[in-house]
């Protein structure tokens, strides 16, 4: 699998004659997975045609900072988060210069400040222009930052000079840009997960639900998007913030949940069921406010459907993975779990405990499968995650 499956890379496109070449970074870049947006700036458009690179990356080409198009207006800021990293090929002397003074005077430079993945900066122009001390030292504190600059390579250019400032190779730059990221078997998989609290309606105002604040699953969904995986995550009550990279669907009730399972489970390789499913509903709630009346009240509540068990049921069932959240008999419980619910593995969570587990920072976990029962200690949620995701690759796939 490709290091650039699923991934997300904007190349922006600035004033050099080598632009002409940009199409040439699109295809390499596509040729390893990559999805890849444009932005061209107003000097890379007098080098090279807006439908040109439309055309190749088969997306919209974005230009403009003030886009009508995009939601609630803040194009720069969606880029930016559908962006797992920024290549700006050809740079040019001007762009280096605006990146490094930190202006945010278009929609590139905009999309720059506000990136947090890694941006790779391929510079291309005249060899005094590359040579010049103005230059070197925006590129010194480029690199500072832990920006990634590609050197540009030694040859003749356009304007007959001879000598280093040429853009460097489109194959060279894409594996550069592949470079940043791993390969892990999960790369290129289908993976959906459940996360969050589901609430039960009582009435308009009042509902059953629990504890759980959807971290343990946001870690499972960042990790699986850092490991190439193509995320589905269906989420209910969580306090935690969403990845834009994930495909994101927003349920209450379990019996919603259930429904966009069984929606979205044909072809997912791998499930994990990370939600927090209340296991009853009321039965006949309200529409209207329960008022008190000085009596006792009674409320019916009759059994959810178990998403995990039936998607395991199913015939063309994926590799399947839960949790069991447990208070007592936590090895045993957990074990009935694996057995009765027909899945792969479970991941066995106290949640009686004060200093870790639900609605907390850091868990610390037990990997359980029909061959292994291995503790992952406790650590922060993110890193539980990953190893969790390590032995899973290691056992089921
Ligand atoms: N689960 C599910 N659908 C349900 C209930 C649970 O998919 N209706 C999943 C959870 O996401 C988790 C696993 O089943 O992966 C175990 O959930 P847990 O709450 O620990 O156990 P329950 O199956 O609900 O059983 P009990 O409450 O009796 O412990």
């Amino acid at each position: 699998m490709n290091r650039l499956t699923n991934k997300h890379i904007i190349l922006g496109v600035s004033g050099s004659i080598s632009a002409y070449k940009a199409p040439d970074i699109v295809r390499r870049l596509q040729d390893l997975g990559a999805q890849v947006k444009v932005i061209l700036t107003e000097g890379g458009a007098k080098f090279i045609t807006e439908l040109s690179l439309q055309s190749i990356s088969k997306n919209k080409v974005h230009r403009n900072l003030w886009d009508e198009d995009a939601k609630l207006g803040m194009g720069h800021i969606e880029l930016a988060k559908w962006a797992d990293a920024i290549l700006i090929a050809p740079a040019s002397a001007n762009t280096v210069a605006n990146i490094t003074l930190g202006k945010a005077d278009d929609l590139l430079s905009n999309v720059i400040l506000a990136n947090d993945t890694p941006l790779l900066i391929a510079p291309a122009m005249n060899l005094k222009m590359y040579q010049s001390h103005a230059l070197q030292d925006n590129l010194s504190t480029l690199v500072s930052r832990r920006i990634i600059i590609i050197k540009p390579e030694s040859g003749k250019q356009a304007c007959g000079d001879i000598g280093i400032g040429r853009l460097a190779e489109p194959s060279s730059i894409a594996k550069q840009v592949a470079s940043q990221f791993i390969s892990t078997k999960l790369t290129g998989k289908k993976v959906l997960i459940t996360l969050g609290a589901t609430i039960e309606a009582i009435d308009p105002v009042r509902f059953i639900s629990n504890h759980s604040s959807g971290k343990m699953g946001m870690a499972l969904v960042n990790t699986c998007l850092e490991m190439g995986a193509s995320v589905t995550c269906i989420y209910g009550n969580i306090t935690t913030t969403l990845n834009a990279k994930s495909n994101n669907i927003s349920i209450i009730s379990a019996q919603q949940m259930y429904t966009k399972v069984m929606d979205s489970i044909t072809g997912q390789d791998i499930f994990i069921a990370c939600a927090a499913v209340s296991d009853f509903s009321v039965k006949n709630s309200n529409n209207q406010k329960i008022k008190k009346d000085g009596q006792n009240l009674t409320l019916e509540l009759i059994p959810n459907k178990d998403i995990l068990a039936d998607v395991c049921k199913l015939k063309e069932k994926p590799i399947c993975m839960g949790f069991a959240a447990e208070t007592q008999n936590i090895l045993k419980n957990a074990q009935k779990k694996l057995k009765n619910k027909g899945c792969d593995v479970i991941i066995l969570n106290d949640v009686s405990k004060a200093d870790f587990g639900f609605n907390m920072d850091e868990n610390e976990v037990v990997f359980l499968s029909r061959n292994l029962n291995k503790k992952i200690a406790k650590n922060s949620k993110q890193k539980v995650a990953k190893k969790i995701l390590e032995i899973f690759i290691k056992e089921c796939l």
